[in-house]
């Protein structure tokens, strides 16, 4: 391929080689229905309880959920999306100069998902940025397009305050106190993923992502309005979940599986792409503090259940994800006690 990046306007007639999957592996994308039942929590609810029951449920039962009435402004989530746009817009010798294939790095425009690390490239390019502290990152953030900055840095700070909050419905659902899961995970770091899926000339043998879990606390994920891509595993099928104008994906990730000894599941999800339509997710991630000691909280297991998981810091986790490829075994397996 001649750029590293797939947004470089360059017109692909065919799926290039290397994004090819074999047949076993591919998404089957007439096999996937819509999920007809996705959870929508109404946080502008008054009835406190009741949140928290519907988010216990969605988290036992789906490992996902959307949410609305957020509190997170229209405006903010539009304004997110058009810069994101912008920034995939940009000339790619602009784009270029932020590419990096090092995971360490806490700013870079990357391809696919770990490019020296699998075997068969995904379909996406995508921009990763540490979002927490905001006066430590913003400075290395992209300066183009000029409103970035400012929009995303509005962006993250709502989105912060909305996935806290969340949170402690998880905690209280979890018969934990309100601020269980905010004092295990520590001063939590914020990462984005900004999300870009090129229209692809041949949707059916690749993905955007394939099948992953995520290796953070919570993802929040504002979706592409117009252009649905999404899909999570349900009871062994993979279904579609359509953008819901106005509301947010919220999953839990490998972390508060690890924290809820499983009973709360870090669901399988993947991208898939489309022909026709390029597609923007934008993806934030509340991380554990690097010294934070995850295991499984004590208040769920003092009943005698087994303990599922081993205690790790959260440092060796996230070391331990990057050294992989997303079709390995799962990297929660690797911490259960024997
Ligand atoms: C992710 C992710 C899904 C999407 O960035 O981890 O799962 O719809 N994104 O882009
Ligand atoms: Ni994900």
């Amino acid at each position: 391929m001649d750029t590293k990046v797939l947004s470089s306007g360059i017109h692909y007639p065919n799926l290039p080689e290397s994004y090819i999957r074999p047949e076993s592996e591919r998404p089957r994308l007439s096999e996937v229905s819509e999920c007809e039942d996705v959870p929508i929590i109404d946080l502008g609810s008054q009835d406190r309880t009741q949140i928290v029951q519907q988010i216990g449920e969605a988290c036992r039962f789906y490992g996902f959920f959307q949410v609305i009435n957020h509190g997170v402004g229209l405006e903010a989530m539009k304004e997110m999306e058009e810069v994101a746009h912008g920034f995939f817009k940009l000339p790619v010798e602009e784009k270029l100069k932020l590419y990096s294939e090092d995971p360490s790095k806490t700013m870079r425009l990357s391809t696919s998902f770990n490019v020296n690390k699998e075997k068969v490239h995904n379909w996406r390019d995508y921009l990763r940025l540490h979002c927490y502290p905001l006066d430590k990152y913003v400075p290395e953030w992209p300066s183009n397009p000029p409103s970035f900055k400012e929009s995303v840095t509005k962006y993250c700070k709502v989105v912060r305050e909305l996935g806290l909050r969340i949170q402690e419905y998880i905690s209280e659902s979890l018969g934990l106190e309100k601020d269980y899961i905010k004092n295990v995970l520590g001063e939590q770091g914020q990462h984005m993923a900004v999300n870009y899926y090129p229209p692809c000339p041949e949707p059916e043998l690749t993905y955007g992502l394939p099948g992953h879990t995520d290796p953070n606390a919570l993802t929040i994920l504002l979706q592409d309005l117009h252009v649905s891509g999404l899909q999570v595993l349900k009871d062994g099928k993979w279904v579609a979940i359509s953008p819901h104008p106005q509301a947010f994906v919220i999953n839990i990730g490998d972390q508060l599986q690890a924290l809820s000894n499983g009973l709360y599941k870090s669901v399988w999800h993947r991208a898939v792409v489309n022909v026709d339509k390029p597609r923007l997710s934008v993806a934030s991630f509340l991380c554990p503090n690097d010294e934070a000691l995850i295991s499984p909280a004590k208040p769920l297991t003092q009943d005698g259940s087994n303990v599922i998981y081993r205690g790790y810091t959260y440092a060796e986790y996230y070391k331990k994800f990057w050294s992989r490829d997303l079709e390995q075994e799962h990297c929660l397996e690797l911490f259960k006690n024997k």
